[in-house]
């Protein structure tokens, strides 16, 4: 892993902002989500169940279902600013631009065709193939790239192990080599083994290729040993962003810290962490911090101000209003 902060952008996400129209008030789901993906790099985007991360990335390539909508900001690929494409150019600029892996993509698979066809139809709908021999033997490059055994072209889903079906997905997201994927917890429907191997061949993949990836999850410990960088998401906003080693080691945010901490370990011996509280509901949040309710550190400020995201260190970004919120100090 290395730290690739000064690669240049393929993505640059800024103030996305999207509304799930469900009642009067709005739940905004992505409140001004502004980062920056860099060339091959591996950002991680983690956060608690609910707090926006598969509304990002479904924001992100224009995926969004109704009552789903973008209510502002950008997301620029090689100078296009994709919320400005018109509908047929949209179509034409996914999966050639950026792929989606979307969570549980894998129970998503058409369960009566072949594998073979669901990939070649993914293939011809984005790209001019150069004829059937051409788009064979692409499937089967595609097919021992993620490290499945070429007769599975032949299989049906369900004659499929959770793995090799992820796997798939992973083939046909990458199939187009697009500069940029999203993986949205392309491991959390498989069992702890399979989960590692899955996510380590997903790296080497993007790697061999070249190719930037957000990955999406919730599993601090494989975060830690698989991305670049990490941005931390609560309540619709991303509260800091840093390289991984910074992120794990000096974690600014006391959500941060507190993602951390309830990870068990079994080669350092801590008390038990209990994480209090849940996620807020994103109807009604408090008016300064959302995490202010939960946080041990907050301040008369936090509960009138949301904070910004702001520079604290070299490439380290946090949305907090506690001076030195160094975890020494909790
Ligand atoms: N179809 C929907 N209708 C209304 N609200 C939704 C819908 N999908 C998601 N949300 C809201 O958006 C929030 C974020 O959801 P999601 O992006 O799926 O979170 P994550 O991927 O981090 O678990 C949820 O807490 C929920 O309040
Ligand atoms: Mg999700």
């Amino acid at each position: 892993m290395s730290n690739r902060t000064t690669a240049a952008a393929v993505c640059e996400v800024r103030n996305l902002t999207v509304h799930y129209d469900v009642s009067a008030t709005p739940v905004v789901a992505a409140n001004e989500v502004s980062f920056d993906v860099y060339e091959g790099e591996t950002l991680g985007l983690v956060g608690e169940s609910g707090c926006g991360k598969s509304t990002t990335a479904m924001a992100m390539l224009r995926l969004l279902q109704t009552p789903g909508r973008v209510a502002g900001g950008s997301v620029n690929i090689a100078g296009v600013d994709i919320m400005r494409l018109r509908p047929a150019a949209l179509r034409d600029f996914r999966w050639r631009n950026i792929a989606l892996i979307p969570q549980g993509a894998m129970n998503a698979l058409n369960p009566v065709m072949r594998i073979e066809k669901q990939l070649a139809d993914a293939i011809a709908a984005h790209a001019d193939t150069g004829g059937r021999q051409a788009l064979r033997a692409r499937i089967g490059e595609l097919l021992e790239m993620v490290g499945l055994p070429a007769d599975v072209r032949r299989l049906y889903p369900h004659e499929l192990s959770g793995g090799m079906k992820q796997r798939v997905c992973v083939a046909m997201a990458v199939a187009l080599n697009p500069p940029l994927v999203i993986a949205d917890e392309p491991t959390s429907a498989l069992d702890v083994v399979v989960q590692r191997l899955v996510a380590q061949s997903l790296i080497r993949i993007k790697e061999t290729l070249g190719i930037a990836m957000v990955l999406i999850g919730h599993d601090m410990g494989l975060m830690a040993q698989l991305t670049d960088r990490v941005a931390v998401m609560y309540a619709g906003r991303i509260m800091e962003i840093a390289p991984t080693d910074i992120l794990f080691k000096a974690p600014l945010h006391p959500y941060t810290q507190q993602l951390i901490d309830s990870v068990p370990s079994i080669r350092v011996k801590k008390p038990l962490r209990v994480f209090p509280g849940g996620p807020p509901d994103l109807r009604n949040l408090p008016p300064g911090c959302p995490f202010e309710p939960r946080c041990p550190k907050a301040i008369t400020i936090c509960r009138g101000e949301t904070p910004a995201l702001k520079a604290c260190g070299e490439k380290q970004y946090a949305a907090c209003h506690v001076p030195n919120t160094n975890r020494n100090n909790i």
